[in-house]
């Protein structure tokens, strides 16, 4: 393959594998599952996750890539096919692929709230609002599907527009501008957030623990987001894999990829929890946290419209730098597959996308119930797609967790990764036993909630 479909520099594969994993899943989801599970001890399960599961799977994925240099799909037809192990193993690229095109479907309409708030903060609208008026704001944002409609459609036009510049000038040229950005963002918004909001109260909520506080469910949630943060299974990680030099370290990147990933997690907690509670609110609000709760504390804050402004333009941006990674996987296959030219193959993605992401936003508003979706399956089509992806990220990582372990021979492993690495022999037991015992345990607790 040519020098033309590798990254630029030997830590690229870092800077996009980072791009992709810090998110929604960092700003939003992880502030507020914690604050659902009880603080410290749902952060303890998660980060034994990250280590004992995320990470094996994180290098599995990456060698998989790399060992094909194809996206997902190809790359699967193509490891399968020139090793003469079972076809069925190519799940993991379609698998991937199509869970890569429903997760992008929602984490568009997701962030477009935040490209609502961004407005409603700096106008200076809420200031001074009461509660009330403030979560009526967000009942009336979700209540109008042509308000969703149109941040939805801005927010993946966004995304299609990076990638169809190309993996060089535009993923590797967005990022590097973008990603130190948000990183001082994020510190100014915490500094801000010490300053004006309780930190000690946060600390104590993040980082002392009761296990008891800890449900099986919290449990279950723990090992599910670890996989959503470090964007495992969903065959993003495989194709920026596919560009990462030979020479970059699979181990050393892994966890470099997890420590900051979880870091901006903890950041970001450390700051919600500070403003939230130095507003005198509680931590468990589920996923209005930052839309409902945060906003409370900004209205009441000294210079919260600003710093709010800036703290949901910091959430546009990590959307925007994860929705790339799952645009990638699908154009890249269609390129491959169809020889279409990049910028048309990322029209039909995001087309596609778009098409699928009214199915959310109708789910807020008109299907909100008495649906056919409610008739059908008791529940929106929105909560439909998330339980689908809930389903396919543990399956994807756990069926590239046996390909990795058990299908590659030694030969091919080595290819890529260190013998003389210690870990090598830490990463196998990881990857052949515990990651798919754990990831297992998860998938059989998650389908009897099929009922629910
Ligand atoms: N890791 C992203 C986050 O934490 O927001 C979400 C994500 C991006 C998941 C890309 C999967 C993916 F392929
Ligand atoms: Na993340």
């Amino acid at each position: 393959m040519s020098a033309k479909n590798i990254w630029t520099h030997k830590g690229t594969f870092l800077l996009a594998a980072v791009g992709s994993a810090v998110g929604l899943g960092n700003l939003w989801r992880f502030p507020y599952l914690t604050g659902e599970n009880g603080g410290g001890a749902f952060i303890l399960i998660y980060a034994l996750t990250i280590a004992m599961v995320g990470i094996p799977i994180l290098i599995a994925e990456t060698l998989l890539g790399r060992a094909s240099r194809r996206s997902p799909i190809m790359g699967m037809k193509y490891l399968t096919e020139s090793h003469g192990t079972s076809a069925a193993w190519q799940t993991i690229g379609w698998m991937g692929a199509a869970a890569a095109f429903i997760i992008l479907s929602f984490y568009s309409v997701i962030a477009g709230w935040a490209i609502h708030y961004t407005w409603l903060l700096f106008s200076g609208e809420l200031a001074g609002a009461d509660s009330e008026t403030i979560g009526a704001a967000f009942g009336t944002l979700l209540g109008s599907p042509e308000l969703l409609l149109t941040y939805h459609t801005l927010f993946i036009l966004a995304s299609g527009l990076i990638v169809g510049m190309g993996i060089h000038k535009g993923i590797e040229g967005s990022l590097r501008f973008m990603m130190p950005a948000l990183f001082l963002i994020l510190l100014i918004v915490l500094g801000y957030a010490v300053i004006v909001g309780d930190a000690g109260a946060a600390m104590r909520f993040l980082f002392t623990f009761n296990l008891e506080d800890l449900s099986l469910e919290g449990w279950l949630q723990a090992m599910g987001q670890s996989f959503f943060t470090l964007s495992l299974g969903m065959g993003a990680i495989m194709a920026y894999g596919a560009y990462m030099s030979s020479e970059a370290s699979l181990t050393r990147t892994a966890i470099s990829i997890a420590l900051v990933d979880t870091l901006i997690a903890l950041m970001a907690g450390v700051a919600i929890f500070a403003l939230v509670f130095g507003a005198g609110m509680e931590a468990g609000q589920g996923p209005g946290l930052m839309f409902v709760t945060l906003p409370i504390a900004f209205a009441d804050l000294p210079g919260g419209s600003i710093l709010g402004g800036i703290f949901f333009i910091l959430v546009i941006g990590a959307a925007l730098t994860s929705a790339i990674s799952l645009v990638e996987p699908v154009a890249a296959w269609l390129v491959e597959r169809f020889g279409m030219s990049r910028p048309l193959a990322v029209t039909v993605m995001v087309l596609g996308c778009w098409a699928l992401g009214l199915l959310t936003v109708f789910s807020f508003n008109v299907w909100e119930k008495d649906s056919w979706s409610h008739a059908l399956f008791g529940r929106s089509p929105f909560d439909v797609l998330e339980f689908l992806t809930n389903i396919m990220m543990p399956v994807g990582g756990l069926l590239i967790a046996l390909f990795a372990g058990w299908a590659l021979t030694r030969e091919e492993v080595l290819r890529e990764m260190n013998t003389n690495d210690r870990w090598f022999a830490v990463w196998q037991f990881l990857v052949r036993f515990i990651a798919p015992m754990a990831v297992a345990f998860v998938f059989l607790r998650t389908i009897p909630q099929i009922e629910g």
